[in-house]
């Protein structure tokens, strides 16, 4: 898919932006504080509903307005479509697509496909297992929109469960309660454990194929590892257990996604320089996962994605993208690619576009 166009009113330093972008690479420039990685953060929730830095709505509105609105031209199988996308303090947001309205985030999903590599990425490696969750989760909902479905199901049961188990359990409709949510919780792990189960192998083939191509010596022997948590339980003692520390203990929010070098985990072991590599080369993974499964061509924004990785390192990654997708790139210098297709520069809270 491509984006050819963005126009948004309020969103965080910026009052207007509207820009267009070129097909092949586009790199914004600013000093420190500018707004380069706002304007990317734009770019982001114009096509993913939300932005990347924060989950709440009201810390991407410009400081004192009272509404968000960002629009954008896209070209996403076969077909051009505009996504607006608005927001007012206090109120429900909307999303229309080519002017119908009620959209949801989870119709974007299935209509615009973006891969982010931020500062944060290598937490995928040097983080808790949520973040592999988390990745391994959304991937799975990019590609198949109702898993988002199943995933908040999952979380508000979850929820409900702990409040329940913090409260304790006084009356006999608590215990009833339990049981329903217990029953509930258990029966959409098992789905949500065969869904991870069967992303992470088809990921595990693209990893393996792209560490091939990549043939960088520190990807040698590299795997994910998945170890999903255990659900066939004592019920007697889970109940006694959970009761007394007052949160769940059983449930997919247990199950463990980990990157190992043989039986060694890289977020232990690895080096620095490691972890983040393999991050990025997850990312690339996931372009290639998207790209296969949804035969759309994801755009990938890079948010200071040089310096994260030495001068070879980042070369190598940037070209393995380069010729198949429409790339965004935040950097402090404009000389950070050879042949950019489109300088944008962010200045006193506007963006100057040159060719
Ligand atoms: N909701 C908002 N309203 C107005 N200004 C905001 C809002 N949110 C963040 N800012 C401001 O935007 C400024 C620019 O932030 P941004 O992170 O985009 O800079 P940057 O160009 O990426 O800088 P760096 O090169 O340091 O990464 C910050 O000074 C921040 O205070
Ligand atoms: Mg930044």
């Amino acid at each position: 898919m491509f984006v050819d166009h963005l126009q948004a009113t309020n969103f965080r330093s910026f009052e207007q932006i509207a820009c267009s972008f070129s097909r092949n690479v586009n790199v914004i420039v600013g000093k420190n504080g500018a707004g380069k990685t706002n304007f990317l953060e734009a770019l982001y929730f114009s096509l993913q509903g939300n932005g990347f830095r924060t989950r709440q709505d009201l810390h991407l509105l410009n400081y004192g307005a009272s509404f968000l609105r960002t629009e954008v031209d896209i070209f996403t199988h076969g077909a051009d479509k505009t996504v607006a996308i608005s927001w007012e303090k206090n109120g429900k947001k909307k999303i229309t697509v080519n002017g119908m309205e009620n959209q949801r985030i989870v119709d974007l999903f299935g209509t615009c496909y973006v891969v982010l590599m931020t500062p944060s990425t290598p937490e995928l490696v040097k983080g808790g297992p949520e973040y592999r969750r988390k990745f391994i989760d959304r991937i799975h909902a990019k590609e198949n929109p109702p898993y988002l479905s199943i995933l908040n199901r999952y979380a508000l049961t979850y929820k409900s469960r702990n409040c329940l188990l913090k409260k304790g359990l006084r009356e006999s409709q608590d215990r009833k309660l339990y049981d329903t949510l217990t029953h509930t919780l258990l029966h959409v792990s098992t789905v949500i454990q065969k869904e991870r189960q069967k992303t992470i192998e088809k990921m595990q083939n693209v990893f393996i194929s792209v560490c091939d191509r990549l043939q960088f010596p520190i990807l040698q022997e590299i795997r994910i590892v998945y170890s999903p948590s255990q659900l066939d339980v004592n019920r007697k003692l889970l109940e006694e257990q959970e009761i007394a520390r007052g949160t769940s203990l059983i449930g997919a929010h247990l199950d463990r996604i980990s990157m190992k070098r043989n039986t060694k985990s890289l977020r232990i072991y690895g080096s620095e320089g490691e972890q983040k590599i393999v991050s990025f080369v997850l990312k690339l993974c996931e372009f290639h996962f998207l790209e296969q499964e949804t035969k759309n061509v994801p755009v990938v924004l890079l948010d200071d994605f040089q310096s994260e990785l030495d001068a070879d390192n980042f070369q190598t990654l940037f070209e393995f993208i380069r010729p198949k997708a429409q790339l965004f790139l935040t950097s402090l210098q404009p000389s950070c690619v050879k042949d950019s297709g489109r300088l944008l520069e962010v200045r006193d809270g506007s963006v100057y576009g040159e060719n």
